[in-house]
């Protein structure tokens, strides 16, 4: 199957070309957009990441240029109108799970880095400033952890919290048994955002969770709370949690994900003038930390996402149905 790549970067191509398929891969750069859809031009099928745009405009006219398969190297699907899809005979494949520990160990990693500010210490060290001033943290151990959704990454998430002793209170659609069994405790939504010291976002983004934490929300957290988001930008309205950062109602900020990404991240915009003013006002605080969506970026994340998506070319070829395929 001719494949056309979208959104592709140097470790896409490595790591797609070293597993040798009998599918024809080509690589473009580009983001899927309006613009650059005519690429998928004599292509069977498109292979996207987060950031391609496949709204019902451009499911049209990949199913008008011959696209009969979208291969999504990622997890979420909120960028695919899939009713769209399904009504076009499309077929969409997704990596449901290709490391959810990427993801889990990603978030503790901001979280300590937040907290000890081992980020400003290599900087500070580096100058001969060797000085503990404004360095101070705090232990993990008998801290309330808050997580939003429970499913495979925010499980793997749960269980290395717990090995650090904190406390863990949970809300999801649907609990865990085996969370309950190791020790996590599920209440409201309100519940788990009020008593948080660590809050951390592990739902999809979809109507219902889009701006789940907005300015109303931020009001019931604890004063200096730490918020961390590897799920998806739009689960928090930037403005209201400047806002927050500003009053000091927020202590800490991590993420690895932000509402407007698909304008700025896996991008080098150095020399370039960012038109984004929310994301340059979150630069500004010392008690932000900013990752460009590089939670599932591991070695072995990477051949997972390449594996499952030839392995869901193949079984498209094949018209083998499996978990992967969404419509
Ligand atoms: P999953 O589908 O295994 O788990 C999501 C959980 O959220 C489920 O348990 C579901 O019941 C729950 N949920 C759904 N609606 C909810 C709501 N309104 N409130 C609370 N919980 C709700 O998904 P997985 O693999 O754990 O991924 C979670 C998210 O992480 C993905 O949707 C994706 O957006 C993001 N992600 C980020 C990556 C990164 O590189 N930063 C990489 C991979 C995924």
């Amino acid at each position: 199957m001719k494949i056309a790549f979208f959104s592709s970067q140097s470790y896409d191509s490595k790591s797609f070309d070293a597993l040798k398929s009998n599918h024809d891969l080509t690589y473009f750069t580009e983001n899927l957009s309006v613009s650059s859809v005519k690429l998928a031009k004599e292509f069977d099928a498109v292979c996207v990441f987060v950031n391609d745009d496949l709204n019902a405009d451009i499911l049209k006219k990949l199913k008008y240029y011959g696209i009969k398969c979208i291969l999504l190297r990622c997890a979420g699907f909120n960028n695919v109108d899939l009713k769209e899809a399904k009504e076009l005979g499309l077929s969409v494949f997704r990596v449901p799970a290709y490391s959810p520990n990427a993801v889990a160990e990603h978030a503790v990693a901001l979280i300590q880095t937040l907290n000890r500010k081992t980020h400003k210490a290599f900087n500070r060290i580096r100058e001969g400033n060797f000085s503990l001033e404004k360095l101070q943290g705090f232990d993990i151990v008998n801290k309330t952890v808050g997580v939003i959704g429970t499913g495979k990454i925010g499980a793997v998430f749960c269980k290395i919290m717990l090995g650090f002793g904190a406390k863990i209170i949970a809300f999801d659609l649907e609990e865990s048994p085996e969370l309950k069994a190791a020790g996590i405790k599920y209440l409201p939504i309100k519940e788990v955002i009020s008593k948080s010291d660590i809050i951390s976002l592990h739902c999809p983004l979809n109507n219902e969770t889009k701006h789940l934490i907005n300015k109303d929300t931020l009001n019931l957290m604890k004063d200096g709370v730490m918020l961390i988001n590897t799920s998806r930008g739009a689960l928090i309205e930037t403005s209201a949690v400047i806002g927050a950062l500003k009053s000091k109602k927020l202590g800490y900020l991590g993420i690895d994900v932000y509402e407007q990404e698909e304008h700025l991240f896996f991008k080098d915009l150095s020399e370039t003038i960012i038109n984004d003013d929310e994301i340059a006002r979150l630069t500004t605080f010392p008690n932000v930390l900013i990752t460009a969506h590089q939670g599932f970026f591991t070695n072995e994340a990477l051949y997972e996402i390449a594996s499952t998506t030839l392995k869901n070319a193949d079984d498209f070829m094949n018209g083998i149905n499996t978990v992967n395929k969404l419509v």
